[in-house]
């Protein structure tokens, strides 16, 4: 499998020329009988497509009997009839390769810094929060009251929000929480502004309820408030701290004005705060529900902050929606882990949540200094750098006249994953390819090397 080059090309749906060209392989003999195959999850990530593509892909094989499935260990090739192995086999064209070679540097952005955390504190705590009776039973259905307490006192003091812990719900996800909202806020004729580029889970979690989409476009610069008029929805999802992907943050006035939208339009402004404790220039701006919370639902999460694998993530619901969203799932389990929240509340309790933020924003000002100084030093005037003042990732913007899939198969040939911004365009695409770069988990020198080998990759 080491060898094994795959050719897409978009001719035809990317699955079935996985699917396909795994066939040639195996009736080539490229790929032996029991030999194993990579897992669904990395093929996708080394062939830069969906899992749902390679799953798809597999299952077409697993059907065939061209592989099959082992419980606990994985995909294998199965043997095949001399027959079957004559069968013809048909080049597909050949319009770019891509190669399965080792990843020297990841610049994934959905990552944070593992030698920074605080792996025995966290430790501690798990360990005393599992002698306590209340760790063996069920959990409240909108979260821990002594979490919804903390995270309470956090949002008052770091983002400006007053809230009574009674309307924090804590669920697993920014993705479940939109999902739950838009069982209680979709209608028959359901409309929803989101911003373009955007969030693209968010987007799928208001397709998921049918949501008519309309986008409000977002620059550099910021976002284009005044089509807002012409809009229908009564409903908007934005990132006002730190717009996902473009790093901008909403200005004052443009938060009065959206503020302003939402109550003449009797509607919500669902704000998603998902990073906003990384803010390397100023103070984190106040969050949009701290000006006015009465039209405002404000979405919270430990992700980036602490550890995305913990699936906790909070939203704080206005008044007018509070009943109506406890009515509606009273009698459904919470969706987070009861360790994971009593153990989050203790560590916030301890100050521990309040330490780890401060350091954090340290460590990752001093990566985020790092990787847009490589940049600059590398790339001079071949690249502009966007949104460098905050957050886990930059976004660079290539001006070599390359298309994004062409640097980002050129930076795979060098051994350096980077990643794609054109998934959250929908119809305000860019002139040029813009890439994405995360560092959270990277070190300095694994930033400087990843920049050289992209500078090789690119410029070469
Ligand atoms: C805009 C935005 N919101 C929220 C999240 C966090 O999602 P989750 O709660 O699933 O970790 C992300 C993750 O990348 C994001 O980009």
């Amino acid at each position: 499998m080491k060898n094994t080059i795959f050719i897409l090309n978009d001719d035809s749906p990317k699955y079935q020329q996985i699917y396909e060209q795994f066939k040639s392989f195996i009736k080539r003999g490229d790929i032996h009988p029991n030999d194993s195959l990579p897992s669904i999850r990395q093929l996708a990530e080394s062939l830069q497509v969906s899992r749902n593509t390679t799953l798809m892909a597999y299952e077409q094989l697993l059907a065939e009997g061209y592989i099959r499935s082992e419980a606990r260990k994985g995909y294998f090739v199965n043997e095949l009839q001399q027959v079957l192995v004559q069968d013809t086999f048909n080049p597909p064209h050949k319009k770019h390769k891509v190669t399965v070679t080792p990843v020297e540097v990841d610049f994934r952005a959905g990552a944070v810094d593992q030698t920074n955390f605080p792996l025995k504190i966290w430790r501690r705590i798990s360990n005393q929060v599992l002698t306590l009776p209340e760790s063996f039973r069920y959990g409240e259905p909108f979260g821990e009251v002594c979490l919804r307490e903390q995270i309470a006192t956090y949002l008052f003091q770091y983002r400006g929000v007053k809230t009574e812990p009674n309307a924090i719900i804590i669920g697993s996800s920014t993705q479940q929480m939109l999902i739950h909202l838009g069982q209680i806020l979709k209608d028959d004729n359901a409309g929803i502004i989101i911003e373009d580029p955007g969030y693209d889970g968010a987007m799928e979690a208001f397709r998921f309820h049918r949501f008519r989409i309309e986008t409000l476009p977002v620059y550099e610069t910021g976002a284009n408030f005044s089509v807002l008029e012409k809009l229908e929805s009564r409903l908007i999802y934005v990132t006002p701290s730190h717009q996902s992907p473009l790093g901008v943050s909403m200005s004052i006035q443009q938060r009065q004005m959206l503020i302003h939208w939402a109550n003449n339009k009797n509607g919500f402004i669902i704000e998603d705060d998902y990073d906003s404790e990384f803010r390397y220039t100023q103070r984190p701006f106040p969050a949009l529900a701290s000006i006015d919370s009465t039209r405002v639902i404000y979405l919270g999460n430990f992700s980036k902050s602490f550890l995305p694998g913990i699936r906790l993530s909070y939203m704080v619901l206005p008044e007018l929606l509070l009943n109506r969203y406890k009515k509606q799932f009273l009698h459904f389990e919470s969706t987070s882990s009861l360790l994971s929240q009593l153990t989050m509340a203790k560590f916030m309790e301890e100050g521990e949540w309040n330490r780890h933020i401060k350091r954090m924003r340290l460590v990752y000002k001093r990566k985020m200094q790092c990787l847009v100084s490589e940049l600059k030093k590398h790339f001079k005037q071949s690249i502009s750098i966007i949104g460098e003042q905050s957050g886990l990732f930059v976004l660079v913007k290539v001006h070599l006249n390359h298309s994004e899939e062409w640097l980002i198969e050129r930076a795979s040939i060098y051994g350096v994953k980077v990643y794609p911004t054109s998934i959250y365009f929908i119809k305000n695409h860019p002139a040029e390819a813009i890439i994405k770069l995360g560092f959270s988990n990277l070190t300095r020198d694994e930033i400087q090397k990843g920049v050289k080998l992209l500078n090789k990759a690119w410029e070469d």
